[in-house]
């Protein structure tokens, strides 16, 4: 039996919020290279997973294949590239008998499907929800963790049911991660029903803090970081949001046309250190009025991280009093403001900062 781990959330990137269905080998060759040479992959992000759309039809023996315009050179020598960048390999199927675009799915496929990924190196499988009708999602998820396990290689499992089956209560929990919305859309906040924008989806994954641990994450769908939608605050709060929630850190976006911006933002070190903190508590929200809200999220060493989010229109001033972290007032602290990679002036009562539009600070806080 083989088991994958995952201490701290995953981390990586994905071809769908960017590519969709316009996927290649070419993309994902182009993807990994980029995660090389921007140094991404040396700051964290290790898993290239392709989303819908690599496949073909099965074979006479019911084994699935590549789509052969779009990846000719098949899965097998797609993998060798990523790994031959010191990289991992992802891929995606789905419970049903299509996927959500149409392709085959893994149903009464799922022990042969295991057994092909493992042949071709796939180090993480995505499985999504589309075409299920009145699957079980339990059973459904449980049978292609086995089938994983038995594949006799370390397949993480990253579960894509959206929340509709509650995967978070699952005993023992089939998978590493699990979605817990619906998807992503590329704006801060969607009013229109059905769509979900960052601060949607952080609101509904927040509530599901305390069934997050090392091994088991909450996963509120990958990054937006970089797609053009969100201003530079707004993505550093998306950022900052997904850190202190200990969400898995998917990047979605075209990494051969970043600005220096997004570069920095999905590159910085102190606000992935939060993310992949080894205690492996999801922060949340401590404190709210109006729009301005307080967050936090303990981490090794007695220390905390900290998030001042503003979800208004206007810049704010906002101020984080000691007591609100369960501190005596005059309790001394080393406070370091992650974005501007400083260190705030010694504090005894707290700290007070501006907070854009649509837009967080993020702190690390140090007893001393
Ligand atoms: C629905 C999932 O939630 C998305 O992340 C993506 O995988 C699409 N399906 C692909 O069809």
């Amino acid at each position: 039996e083989a088991r994958a781990s995952a201490p701290t959330p995953p981390m990586g990137w994905n071809s769908w919020n960017k590519f969709a269905c316009s996927v290649s080998e070419q993309t994902i060759r182009a993807a990994a290279d980029a995660l090389v040479r921007t140094g991404m992959r040396d700051a964290g992000y290790r898993y290239v997973v392709i989303d819908d759309c690599w496949q073909g039809p099965r074979d006479e023996n019911g084994v699935i294949t590549a789509d052969a315009r779009s990846f000719p050179s098949g899965i097998k020598a797609l993998a060798d590239y990523v790994h031959g960048r010191g990289l991992k390999f992802g891929i995606y199927s789905d419970a049903g008998a299509l996927t959500c675009a149409g392709r085959p799915g893994s149903q009464g496929h799922e022990f042969q499907d295991a057994q092909t990924y493992a042949r071709w190196g796939v180090d993480y499988l995505k499985y999504d929800w589309c075409s299920t009708g009145t699957r079980n999602g339990e059973e459904a998820y449980q049978l292609m963790a086995r089938a994983l396990r038995a594949s006799g290689r370390p397949i993480l499992f990253s579960m894509c049911e959206w929340g509709t089956n509650k995967p978070w209560l699952w005993t023992p929990f089939a998978g590493q991660m699990w979605r817990t919305t619906g998807d992503i859309s590329d704006v801060w906040e969607a009013h229109d029903k059905g769509r979900l924008g960052v601060i949607n989806i952080a609101d509904r994954n927040e509530g599901l803090w305390r069934y997050a641990g090392p091994g088991h994450w909450n996963d509120p769908d990958m990054l937006e970081v970089g797609n053009g939608g969100l201003s530079d605050d707004e993505a550093r709060a998306h950022m900052a949001l997904w850190a202190i929630m200990a969400a898995p850190l998917i990047a979605g976006n075209d990494l051969d046309a970043m600005t220096p911006a997004v570069h920095a933002i999905l590159t910085n070190k102190a606000v992935i250190a939060v993310d992949q903190d080894a205690l492996g508590v999801q922060g949340h929200r401590i404190a709210q009025d109006g729009d301005l809200e307080i967050w936090a999220k303990p981490l090794t060493g007695g220390r905390q991280a900290v998030l001042l989010l503003n979800r208004g229109a206007a810049p704010a001033t906002m101020t984080l009093h000691w007591d609100v972290l369960g501190w005596e007032p005059g309790r001394r602290a080393a406070v370091r403001d992650l974005w501007a990679d400083r260190a705030l002036p010694g504090a005894s009562r707290g700290v007070t900062l501006s907070v854009p539009a649509h837009g967080a600070q993020m702190l690390a806080i140090s007893p001393a």
